[in-house]
């Protein structure tokens, strides 16, 4: 629950809209089908420990606080170990089908397959869960998402027509075969070790 503000921020940076942060905590709390993971960059944490923190200066006044102005933020220093948050995604049960709810990095981290690297966890726990199948919906616009989907053997299976209330896009309904048939289970480790050794090198 306390990694929730964090999360919103990050999901605010990745998505032209966005749930209300008490969807979060719902989920957390009244949903049991519902797994939800962060991704935390340890470094970001020692570095923040390590780096003496500037003491914060007398503020004057100001005429206009800006903490009024409607739709600001609030200015908040957050925790080392909130900082360390750079993503997360989630997942829901549903009957033998893990329906994958959302996956975001925080924009200054991609590219250095940590999304893949929640993915992979996210497909981990659908077998821990006994789920059969992976399935989401991705914009139709978003290639970069679709490509990591298609990386782990989701294919499309269909469109969801004006999907996205914010801009009326359709979906793209993708799944995976099963991920108990032994072709999907060795693919799946290969590109996992793929991974791995990636990330360990870096
Ligand atoms: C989708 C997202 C989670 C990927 O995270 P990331 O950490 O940048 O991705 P990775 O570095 O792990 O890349 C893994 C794979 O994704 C694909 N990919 C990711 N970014 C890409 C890009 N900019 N261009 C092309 N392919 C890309 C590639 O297939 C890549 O594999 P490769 O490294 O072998 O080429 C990230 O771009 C994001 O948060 N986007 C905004 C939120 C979003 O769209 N979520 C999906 C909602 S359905």
């Amino acid at each position: 629950m306390s990694d929730v503000p964090r999360v919103v921020e990050i999901e605010r940076l990745a998505y032209p809209s966005t749930w209300p942060p008490s969807a979060y905590r719902k989920e957390l709390q009244d949903n049991r089908w519902a797994h939800y993971i962060v991704l935390r960059d340890k470094q970001l944490v020692e570095e923040r420990m390590t780096v003496p923190q500037e003491p914060e200066k007398p503020r004057r006044s100001r005429l206009f606080p800006l903490s009024l102005l409607p739709n600001r933020p609030a200015m908040t220093v957050p925790s080392p170990e909130l900082a360390s948050i750079v993503g997360f995604a989630g997942l829901w049960l549903m009957v033998d089908e893990a329906h994958v709810t959302t996956i975001a990095m925080h924009p200054d981290h991609r590219r250095r397959g940590l999304g893949e690297f929640m993915l992979v966890s996210l497909i981990d726990i659908a077998y821990e869960i006994g789920a059969k199948w992976v399935t989401l919906e991705v914009r139709v616009s978003n290639s970069n998402a679709q490509n990591l989907y298609r990386k782990y053997g989701f294919r499309e299976a269909g469109l969801r027509h004006r999907y996205y209330s914010d801009n009326q896009e359709d979906a793209l309904i993708m799944w995976t075969d099963e991920i108990n048939a032994p072709e999907y289970k060795h693919k799946f480790v290969e590109l996992k070790s793929t991974l791995f050794k990636k990330l360990e090198a870096s």
